[in-house]
């Protein structure tokens, strides 16, 4: 099983939105896929609730109670960690993943945000010693504008990549709505946004294939 956990201390940054939407792309490659929720509002299970019936199946799980199990041949868990989650937890979540991203937003208010929830993953052994991937995606970022170029500038003084920049739009805000994804969009009109994804999921694959 390769587990990807989306986690920031920070809310309203994106991790729901970043974590239906792995977990629709992991569907619709196929794989049995699960997406456990960690956070107290539960939105990524409510969103799954919404899931309309013909799209690729995507278990929900609730880890919050202590006797949860994963169920066998799940291939795919995509966890989204809760904004509240603190040290140990987070500690416990990182050791169980083989991935973390991080999505962020690009302000001053993030950026303070983030240099906290570094500082927690960086009591973590596995992260020290370079054993997990670190991922980094800026979420919500206008083009050109001077907001994302000091969150370039601060997040390439970080020591993880940015995998990827995703543009805001209300198609994000449909797809919550809908219990879909942009990728599940008929037409074009998601296909620019649905094309940002790209080295964000080429990240995943390739940490999937090495840990094989
Ligand atoms: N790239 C985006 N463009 C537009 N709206 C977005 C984007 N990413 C997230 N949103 C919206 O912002 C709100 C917060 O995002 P969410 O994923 O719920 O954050 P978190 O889970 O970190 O609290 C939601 O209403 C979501 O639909
Ligand atoms: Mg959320």
């Amino acid at each position: 099983m390769f587990v990807v956990a989306v986690a920031n201390t920070k809310g309203g940054v994106g991790k729901s939105t970043v974590a239906t939407h792995l977990a629709a792309h992991f569907a619709r490659c196929g794989h049995a896929t699960a997406l456990a929720d960690l956070d107290r509002q539960k939105s990524s299970l409510a969103w799954l609730g919404r899931r309309p019936s013909d799209l690729p199946r995507i278990k929900g799980l609730d880890l919050s109670k202590s006797d949860a199990k994963i169920p066998k041949g799940v291939e795919r868990l995509v966890v989204d960690a809760g904004a509240a989650m603190r040290g140990v937890a987070v500690q416990d979540l990182v050791k169980r993943s083989d991935v973390v991203v991080i999505p962020t937003l690009a302000s001053a208010f993030d950026e303070d945000g983030i240099a906290r929830f570094l500082k927690h993953l960086d009591k973590i052994k596995a992260i020290r010693k370079h054993k997990r991937a670190v991922a980094f995606v800026a979420n919500r970022v206008r083009l050109r504008s001077r907001a994302v170029e000091h969150l370039e500038f601060f997040l390439a003084a970080q020591e993880f990549p940015v995998v990827a920049q995703l543009r805001d739009t209300q198609l994000y805000v449909s797809a919550a709505a809908d219990g879909t994804s942009l990728f599940e969009m008929r037409g074009g009109r998601a296909a620019s946004y649905v094309a940002e994804w790209a080295p964000l999921i080429r990240f995943l694959t390739d940490s999937a294939e090495a840990g094989r």
